[in-house]
């Protein structure tokens, strides 16, 4: 059987996450690494239809004037990532993959990320459709020119800040109205739009709006596209998800949940602004009420704190009560690198949104919950059900019965 030929496009491509998990995707195609990290890689989901990576071809959009390998080795020096040995294998594919690297929009991006974009053919588009416009032209462009049978547009760029949306915001057609204007949407949406209007999948594994408007949920299903997000669940937060279950189900009673996280790559520097900050504080910080069926006093924050690269220690502090109303505590410290976390991630994420796509499914990926702080299409951020979900729908979707792994 001839080979599907897909597309990974990134928004924030040379970014840590973007970039790692390209090198990531060249390594597993070459066999120079293990599919360690990836859910997909589960027996569980041996028994789907989902692309290889020797099929993928990646492409995407960047503010920031760099190659996949600028990107790499930028990691490798501050936070002394990979193997000399691994850069050099996947030397080539990151190459021949930059060539497909296109300037992106700063339209609604906000202060802080705009002062970043520093590519010499960044365009000031003075509406988001002409912005539509020029992302669905180089969409397009990496799809012919590759002759790829689907490619899936997964947001990987910096925070953007809170975004109120309006009236104009809960109808297509309402949102028409206002696209010849600058400020119509956060140019994570405008990415968005312009994915599911062409029928393509969009993934959003930032905390900024993306496709999370009445509107594009209403474009989703118009084009027969689908859609999932946001903010990828990776450290801190994916024990929270795992711990905050325990102490319910125990019946032990939060008193107090604080969490320090400090970091010191380019997001840390993005997330030092209190606007970006917001977006990201508020992903973080609401499962608690949900997970427990109160919301016991708490407290987030995030520190940019260079010398540590992409290195993050969130340090947690839980304060609870047990039988006769005795006080513990207990703490938890993360040293996690980032991109490493993230990176395979995005790769499980392409795999399942395409697969998902092939399936002839419509909106809203709620299948996808256990992978974000704030699952679209799904209410439940306990991590133990969220997984049982995905392998359930794993089983329904099994071209031959799933092989027992006992
Ligand atoms: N473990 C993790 O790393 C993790 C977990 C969850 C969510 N995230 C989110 O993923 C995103 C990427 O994280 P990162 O560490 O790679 O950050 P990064 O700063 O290294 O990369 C972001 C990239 O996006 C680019 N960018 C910004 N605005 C853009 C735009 N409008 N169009 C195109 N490109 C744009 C930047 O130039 C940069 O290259 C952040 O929003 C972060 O909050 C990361």
């Amino acid at each position: 059987m001839a080979e599907r030929r897909v597309g990974l496009w990134l928004i924030g491509a040379v970014g840590g996450v973007g970039a790692t998990a390209t090198l990531g995707l060249s390594a597993l195609r070459r066999g120079l690494a293990e599919p360690v990290g990836l859910t997909t890689a589960l027996p569980e989901f041996a028994g789907l239809d989902l692309d290889a990576p020797a099929e993928f071809v990646v492409g995407g959009h960047d503010i920031r004037q760099a190659t996949f390998a600028d990107a790499v080795q930028e990691l490798y020096k501050q936070s002394h990532v990979f193997s000399p040995a691994l850069l050099a294998g996947c030397a080539r594919d990151l190459d021949d993959w930059s060539a497909n690297l296109r300037p992106g929009t700063l339209l609604g991006a906000g202060e802080t990320i705009t002062r970043l974009g520093d590519r010499p053919d960044l365009v000031r588009f003075a509406s988001a459709r002409a912005a539509i416009t020029q992302v669905q032209r180089d969409l397009h462009d990496f799809r012919t020119r590759h002759r790829l049978e689907q490619v899936v547009v997964l947001n990987v760029a910096s925070t953007e800040p809170p975004f109120t949306l309006t009236p104009a915001h809960a109808t297509l057609a309402q949102l028409d109205t206002i696209l010849d204007q600058p400020d119509a949407l956060p140019a994570s949406s405008v990415y968005a739009y312009a994915a599911l209007d062409l029928g393509w999948p969009y993934v959003n594994f930032t905390p900024s709006t993306g496709a999370g408007i009445p509107a594009l949920a209403e474009l989703a299903q118009l084009r027969q596209a689908v859609f999932g997000g946001k903010d990828g669940k990776t450290g801190e937060t994916l024990l929270k998800s795992v711990l905050a279950p325990m102490f319910a189900e125990r019946n032990l009673q939060v008193l107090s949940w604080v969490g320090h996280n400090i970091f010191g790559n380019r997001d840390g520097i993005v997330l030092n602004n209190p606007s970006n900050k917001a977006s990201k504080i508020r992903t973080k910080d609401a499962l608690l009420a949900q997970l427990l069926g109160y919301k016991p006093q708490s407290h987030v924050s995030i520190e940019y704190i260079e010398s540590l690269g992409d290195w993050k220690t969130a340090w947690d502090h839980i304060h609870f009560a047990g039988f006769l109303g005795t006080k513990m505590t207990l703490q938890f410290t993360w040293q996690g690198c980032d991109s490493l976390l993230a990176a395979p991630l995005v790769l499980d994420l392409a795999r399942l949104a395409l697969f998902a796509q092939r399936q002839g499914q419509v909106g809203v990926l709620s299948q996808l919950a256990c992978f974000f702080k704030s699952p679209m299409g799904d209410d439940d951020h306990h991590f133990g059900r969220q997984f049982a979900k995905l392998v359930a729908y794993a089983a329904q979707h099994h071209r031959t019965p799933p092989v027992s792994v006992s």
